[in-house]
């Protein structure tokens, strides 16, 4: 069994700003981690509110972890701070100096003739790459990550007074979460990280929301954005990741198209529910937009299916002769 996350958990908080972070949905989404699994994936890492969660309550002690995102900035920043934290710290310092001096025109410069400038000419990661990362996430609007048509980061600087830029107590910890036995990040699109994902796992899948009107669409972490056929292939891939036997969690935004596409009978017979939650309420300047309060998550219909039941895989290779996936997805429900 899995030490149940709770409120009070004191583990390391994300490291990231992240649009569509989700902290806030925590409680929710507590109460539909399964009691037991053998290896965490998560697929649409962002600031990794989950992974944070998890690692803090001891939920991942002695288990594996497969962290994925497809954005190479954010991919490229978390090596860093897990292989070179210090060589970031050091320059994340000089940029918090720099800012101090230097505000807005200070943040337009690095935007422009350092951080885009680097990444055009050298894309792999440096520490000093992973320092700027942080430093315009800390004090663009928002912690907003965003690229224009030629992939460059684009975000104006936020309105922040005292913005905190370098806590070395805060980016040691991540740090070490981030190098704790078993925990692998990888630069991914979904659909190879759910390919994986079988019985044992515990998936949670939060991609960039369908947007709630034709105008309201934040979808551009990564280059190529997130459209309606990349939300009906993820349909697709948390479908067979449920029919391999894994647990899978998703959350999205609560639009008729999202809850049309999980409310499915094949859905169902995958084993999943769709259910509406109360949402962060965000102030809308559009009155019509100030009641949709609600997001969707998507999880096991079995609650109370312990996958601490399941026969660990090292001792079913040895004790039984090879069954498919269907099959042991099958077992796994009776087991439950
Ligand atoms: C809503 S955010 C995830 C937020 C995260 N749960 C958190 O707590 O911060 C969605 C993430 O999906 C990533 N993403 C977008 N398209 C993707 C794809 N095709 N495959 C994998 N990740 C993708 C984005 O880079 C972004 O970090």
């Amino acid at each position: 069994m899995v030490p149940a996350p709770s409120a009070d958990n004191h583990g390391v908080r994300p490291l990231l700003k992240w649009a569509g972070g989700k902290r806030q949905l925590l409680p929710v989404l507590r109460q539909h981690y399964p009691s037991s699994f053998e290896r965490y994936v998560e697929p649409f890492l962002g600031s990794g509110a989950v992974f944070f969660d998890l690692h803090g309550s001891g939920a991942l002690e002695g288990r594996a972890a497969l962290l994925a995102d497809a954005n190479p900035d954010l991919i490229g920043c978390y090596l860093m701070v897990r292989d070179r934290v210090e060589a970031v710290l050091a320059e994340l310092a000089e940029l918090d100096e720099g800012h101090a001096r230097g505000r807005e025109a200070f943040y337009y410069e690095v935007r422009n003739e350092r951080f885009n400038a680097q990444r055009r000419d050298h894309p792999d990661y440096t520490p000093e790459l992973a320092a700027m990362f942080l430093y315009l996430n800390r004090t663009g609007f928002n912690g907003l990550f965003r690229l224009n048509r030629r992939g460059e980061f684009n975000v104006p600087v936020g309105r922040y007074v005292n913005p905190r830029i370098c806590d070395p107590v805060h980016l040691r910890a991540a740090s070490a979460a981030l190098r704790t036995a078993g925990v692998t990040i990888e630069l991914r699109p979904f659909a190879e990280s759910l390919a994986g994902a079988t019985v044992g796992d515990f998936v949670y899948c939060d991609p960039p929301y369908a947007p709630l009107t034709k105008t309201a669409c934040f979808a551009s972490y990564t280059a190529g954005g997130f459209n309606w056929f990349d939300q009906r292939a993820l349909q697709q891939s948390v479908l067979g990741a449920m029919r391999r036997g894994a647990w899978v969690v998703l959350s999205n935004s609560c639009t008729p198209e999202i809850e049309a596409l999980y409310g499915s009978s094949e859905v169902r017979a995958a084993g999943l529910e769709v259910q509406r939650v109360p949402a962060r309420r965000s102030i809308n300047s559009r009155a019509h937009l100030r009641g949709a309060v609600h997001e969707i998550i998507v999880t096991p219909l079995l609650h109370d299916r312990r996958l601490a039941d399941i026969v660990p895989r090292m001792l079913r290779a040895r004790s039984a002769p090879p069954v498919s996936g269907s099959a042991r997805a099958a077992t796994a429900r009776r087991r439950a």
